[in-house]
């Protein structure tokens, strides 16, 4: 056993102080909660279905055909192909699979390798906040530092006075969610052309984390890369997970123009240098899904916000209906809850459901204090019984005899 502390604890003495304050996140303290208690874990963001199962069964064949060995580092010839077919086909951006494409274990090692890749110690990053939790990490990392951009609620509007007060000399990128996790929130034409106005203005990179791009539910995905000057200026990250239910295979790319790519290869070859051979082909395969898949995935996870954001409403929760993703937030302030954190911890032991407190994903924030985020890619009748749970939140307290034990998994962020 070995006698070093969790890397990933606070103050740990032995990790890097540019990484002190990490900590271990409130998904991994959330899911030992899920797990203690038998609570329904609507903290967790994959899906308690799988995806295709012609998506699944080209990875068994895959493995059996012997695709088992280290892949090639950009990722295999014909997944590339097929990421370059899939930008072509949904958004009309022309890339060159050999030098604009790199395949990466997940949309989080592109990120990662692209803050490490881009960024000089000092440099600062836009992102908007709330913000996904491997951000800061990977600027950590990087020796970069976040400046915060705020989405308001409970429209979660771009703040854009803030963001052209964001740059400074030492701006290097911005980084873009959009969908965004947590609030669900896709930016608007307006927003994004404000964000390629100034990154052109200021001679800025752009990085966009576009895991969600085919799970909008109202509105549509635009790519940033497609706005005037930006073609030439953005690293556009995505992955396979969210979209076909394979959270697992941590298949995912980076893509933009060949100098970029080349720049985040080089951090990415030292990272990992590659993952998941089989499951390469697979997702080739689920790229070039028909039309009608991928309506399809994005109509399913529709009814399932809609089942959980009006039941959601119905307890008293302010519900912001979420245009995208996996993720609905709703204000607990009405139920007369300020601290959502407190909140969240305490909500397993009352009536056994999980859900994460938004403040997980920024920094000192009143204004989302109260905001609570629940998954709904989870089945009706798993979202059916966290919302019968949480209407023990207005009846007897807790620890009711009778919860079921309910079906939870491996930590997610
Ligand atoms: C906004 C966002 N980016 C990236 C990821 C991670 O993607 P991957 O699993 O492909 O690394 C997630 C997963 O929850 C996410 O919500």
């Amino acid at each position: 056993m070995s006698d070093r502390p969790d890397p990933g604890s606070r103050r740990s003495p032995h990790l890097a102080s540019r990484l002190q304050g990490l900590g271990t996140t409130i998904f991994a303290e959330m899911s030992a909660l899920a797990e203690a208690t038998g609570s329904v874990n609507l903290g967790q963001g994959f899906p308690d279905t799988d995806g295709p199962p012609e998506v699944a069964e080209a990875a068994v064949l895959a493995i059996r055909s012997g695709r088992n060995q280290y892949p090639p580092g950009a990722g295999i010839p014909e997944l590339r192909l097929a990421v370059a077919e899939h930008r072509l086909r949904f958004y009309g951006q022309a890339l060159d699979s050999d030098t604009e494409v790199l395949v990466t274990a997940g949309a989080t090692e592109a990120l990662t390798a692209a803050l490490l890749a881009l960024c000089e110690t000092g440099d600062e990053v836009i992102v908007a906040e709330p913000y996904y939790d491997s951000y800061p990490a990977a600027a950590a990392r990087a020796g970069a530092r976040l400046r915060a951009v705020p989405l308001r609620p409970p429209s979660w509007d771009l703040d854009l006075d803030a963001l052209a007060d964001a740059v400074t000399p030492r701006t290097r990128l911005v980084l873009v969610n959009s969908p965004h996790n947590p609030t669900g929130r896709v930016l608007r034409d307006r927003e994004l052309a404000a964000i390629a106005e100034i990154c052109v203005r200021h001679d800025l990179l752009a990085v966009t984390d576009e895991v969600y791009e085919h799970l909008v539910y109202d509105g549509r995905h635009r790519p940033l890369a497609l706005y005037p000057g930006m073609a030439e200026r953005t690293l556009s990250v995505s992955s396979a997970g969210k979209t076909f239910s394979f959270t697992g295979w941590k298949v995912g790319w980076a893509c933009g123009p060949a100098p970029l790519v080349a720049a985040v290869r080089t951090v990415k070859q030292f990272l990992t240098y590659v993952n998941g051979a089989p499951f390469q082909p697979a997702v080739a395969v689920a790229l070039g899904m028909p039309d009608g898949y991928f309506a399809a995935a994005a109509a399913a996870l529709r009814q399932q916000r809609d089942r959980l954001c009006t039941g959601l409403e119905g307890l008293g929760f302010g519900v912001c209906l979420p245009e995208a993703g996996y993720f609905a937030l709703g204000d607990a302030a009405p139920l007369g809850v300020g601290d959502a954190a407190r909140f969240c911890r305490e909500l397993p032991g009352r009536v056994g459901v999980v859900a994460i407190p938004v403040s997980a994903f920024s920094e000192q924030r009143p204004d989302v204090a109260s905001f609570v985020r629940f998954a709904f890619c989870k089945r009706l009748e798993v979202l059916d019984e966290a919302l019968g749970r949480l209407a023990g939140l207005q009846g007897p307290p807790a620890g009711s005899p009778g919860m079921t034990a309910a079906p939870t998994g491996p930590v997610e962020r």
